[in-house]
């Protein structure tokens, strides 16, 4: 439809209409078994859900040709209804969790795992999925971490605008393709506490400087949508932060798209007592700019009253309601309403998205020990033990729309690689404690103590009768996600247990960490011979990882967030500031910043992953020692794999301003380029410096690089390397 006739139709729409067009209500509403979030249909009136512009979380291709058909003809001018739906990691072919794909430090990689995300998607019926989350998470003990590439602004910057461009592609009137929202804007991840939901304070500088970047980067992509954040920022609830909205966003971030408030959001802020009732959030939330309501109830109660009286200009409702039928129409609903979806779809799952899936798990996987070269397995008798030694449960909380059955489990894939008679499966012990057995997706466990006796047992047994243990453990799926944070982000005591009885046995063990968090992870390395990460995997989880297992594949993930010593030092990053008084690295450290009880970094370090091989990095070197705002430096550094197996390396560079009008990090991740090397070869890598890669957000708040000192590392972590320096005139 053309501009015209949008506007003729916008001009048409009586005030109800209008209205309704920025309310979005459950998918639960329009067909029962759809409930995402236990919500009971029926909580909404019929005039609304006749005339609601948008709906969530339900699919299926014949469900939602079958709604459209009736939504259409019952609409008084037949305007389309969008479908939205958080596939944040895969629809029904589901790729590892979001940290897990940052670990990968593929941006292509992730872009082709958007792309085949909205295929199948699409292919359902959903127009709009609500991802990328480009929120940079620095705290462990909050859940949502597990959805997000991580701590690092560079890292979710390249991630988050891989993932628009996947989702969208270049015509959103492709049908293969849905819009993306980026989201949670803004901050969401510095939650006090790294409780969810809970406030953020947060400096303007801080704000600019490290968790607005990424949203900033992919909103250059054009994403469809934006969504605002549950927190307040600085005591002002992002759903009505009209600094956040529309400052920032839409006058300095140019985004002309939709904002959509959060589940509930908009109602929220008479929670957080920034609104006195529904009526005032409403307001409150059309003066910050939010175009779509989603499901608290307030633009469909009171919005209608709040034009009437001259509150909300009819001006300003008009922009709104302009901005999703433009979405709709970009999304070519008025012509065809039914796009993409495909009713005889079959499996939507194939062999070609399976394979995609499965080089991604075994890219994410970050190999964190490998003593004596105890991986890859040898060809000897390998026993898998543990909780998730043989699950389904792969997939993380926010792949609803996936299907365990579809998960090929690690030993399945164990099956697959070996002959049954060098290999045993046994579950060694409950996922959770007794005491933490939870009621979302977990089944109570009754008699758990007489149950895991008897599976610590047979996994001891298993144990005896093998050469090497594959020990899977880790946190369950449920304990990562939405309202999950916690104190605590120690593998359950259960799990512990199992760990050091297989370790009297004195066979060798291989221990894999499957996770949607940073954990703490000190008694396991003391006891494994091996440790890798392997975050919530997916559909193809267990190929993956047996790859590894095999060396098949050479791992090659890095992490993309910091594993503490301990909670205590939550948040955790590795772009800290020196503060006056740096501890030394060695040396006495008295009167210097550091605990007295632990080391001030990581256990394993941003940026940190082993491979089966061994590479060396020779013969550092800048083009020039100094450089002005119109030239470049050219970084470079030889790479060289001096092991016997070929392997996939990421090579990292790192720059520190060394004085500024405010205080800079020790160092800044500021580019990465994973290179394959056979063994024996080697590979010169650079990257060019320019004056754009050096601004920070001054004392004089301008986005701007001052001249000065500057520090050059390329490495192969966040910790590793030594420095050149060079002067910016
Ligand atoms: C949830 C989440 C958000 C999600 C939305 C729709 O509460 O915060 O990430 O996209 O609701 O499901």
């Amino acid at each position: 439809m053309d501009r015209k006739a949008l506007e003729a139709l916008l001009n048409d729409m009586s005030l109800e209409e209008k209205v309704m067009q920025l309310v979005q209500i459950p998918g639960s509403e329009y067909e029962a078994g759809a409930e995402i979030t236990g919500i009971e249909r029926g909580q909404v009136k019929d005039s609304v859900k006749r005339l609601a512009g948008s709906t969530l979380g339900i699919w299926g291709s014949k469900r939602l040709k079958k709604i459209q058909e009736k939504y259409i003809m019952e609409h008084p001018h037949h305007i389309p209804l969008m479908f939205m739906l958080d596939v944040i990691h895969g629809h029904k072919t589901v790729l590892p969790c979001p940290l897990g794909q940052g670990a990968t430090f593929d941006p292509d990689a992730v872009k082709k795992g958007a792309e085949m995300q909205a295929r199948e998607a699409a292919t359902d019926g959903v127009h709009a999925t609500f991802s990328p989350m480009a929120d940079l998470c620095r705290d462990a003990r909050w859940g949502r971490i597990m959805e997000s590439t991580g701590e690092d602004k560079l890292l979710n910057s390249r991630m988050a605008s891989a993932m628009v461009e996947g989702y969208q592609g270049d015509d959103l009137k492709d049908s293969s393709h849905v819009a993306a929202c980026v989201k949670h804007f803004a901050a969401y991840g510095a939650a006090e506490g790294g409780r969810d939901y809970n406030n953020t304070e947060l400096s303007e500088h801080t704000l600019r400087e490290y968790y607005l970047r990424a949203y900033g980067e992919a909103i250059k992509k054009n994403p469809v949508m934006v969504m605002t954040s549950f927190n307040s920022i600085n005591g002002i609830p992002a759903t009505g932060n009209i600094f956040l909205m529309k400052k920032i966003l839409r006058e300095e971030f140019g985004f002309k798209g939709v904002l959509i408030s959060d589940w509930g959001a908009v109602g929220e802020m008479i929670n957080h007592g920034f609104a006195e009732d529904q009526r005032d959030a409403a307001y409150k939330a059309m003066l910050a700019g939010v175009d779509i309501d989603m499901c608290s109830g307030c633009y469909s109660t009171c919005l209608e009253e709040l034009v009437n009286t001259g509150v909300v200009s009819e001006k300003m409702l008009d922009e709104a309601v302009l901005r999703v039928l433009d979405m709709k129409n970009d999304l070519g609903l008025f012509e065809d309403p039914y796009r993409g979806l495909d009713i005889d779809a079959g499996s939507i799952i194939t062999d070609e998205s399976r394979m995609l899936a499965r080089k991604a798990v075994a890219a994410s996987l970050v190999l964190l020990e490998n003593r004596g070269k105890t991986l890859p397995l040898r060809n000897e008798k390998n026993a898998f033990i543990g909780p998730y030694a043989n699950t389904k449960r792969l997939q993380s909380s926010w792949a609803f729309s996936g299907n365990d059955e579809n998960t090929v489990t690690v030993w399945e894939a164990a099956m697959e690689a070996y002959e049954l008679e060098y290999i045993k499966v046994a579950v060694g012990c409950t996922m959770l404690d007794q005491d933490t057995v939870t009621a979302r997706g977990i089944r109570h466990v009754d008699h758990w103590q007489e149950e895991n006796s008897k599976l610590l047992e047979e996994a001891v047994q298993a144990a005896e009768w093998a050469d090497t243990v594959i020990l899977c453990l880790g946190e369950d799926s449920t304990q990562s996600g939405e309202a999950t944070s916690k104190a605590s982000i120690k593998l359950p005591e259960i799990q512990l247990k199992l760990l050091g009885e297989i370790k009297k046995t004195g066979k060798r063990i291989v221990t894999l960490v499957f996770t949607g968090r940073p954990l703490e992870l000190n008694e396991v390395r003391e006891l494994s011979d091996a440790l890798m990460i392997c975050w919530l995997p997916g559909t193809e989880g267990g190929h993956g990882v047996v790859d590894v297992l095999t060396g098949k594949v050479s791992p090659s993930g890095r992490l993309p967030v910091s594993f503490p010593y301990t909670v205590g030092q939550e948040p955790l990053h590795y772009d800290m500031y020196p503060t006056g008084r740096p501890k030394p690295e060695n040396g006495p450290s008295a009167f210097t910043s550091r605990y007295l009880d632990c080391e001030n970094g990581a256990l394993y370090p941003f940026g940190y992953g082993l491979s089966y091989t061994s590479f060396e990095y020779t013969d550092l070197k800048l083009s020039a020692q100094s450089m002005s705002a119109s030239e470049t430096i050219t970084a470079s550094v030889t790479v060289r794999n001096t092991g016997d197996i070929k392997g996939c390396e990421t090579v990292q560079l790192y720059i520190r301003d060394v004085t500024g009008s405010r205080v800079r990090p020790i160092r800044e991740l500021a580019g990465f380029k994973k290179i394959s090397l056979e063994p024996g070869m080697e590979e010169e890598v650079s990257f060019v410096i320019n004056e754009e890669m050096l601004r920070f957000w001054t004392a004089e708040e301008k986005w701007e690089s001052e001249a000065g000192k500057f520090r050059v590392w390329i490495c192969n972590n966040s910790c590793s390397g030594q420095p050149l320096e060079f002067q910016l005139v």
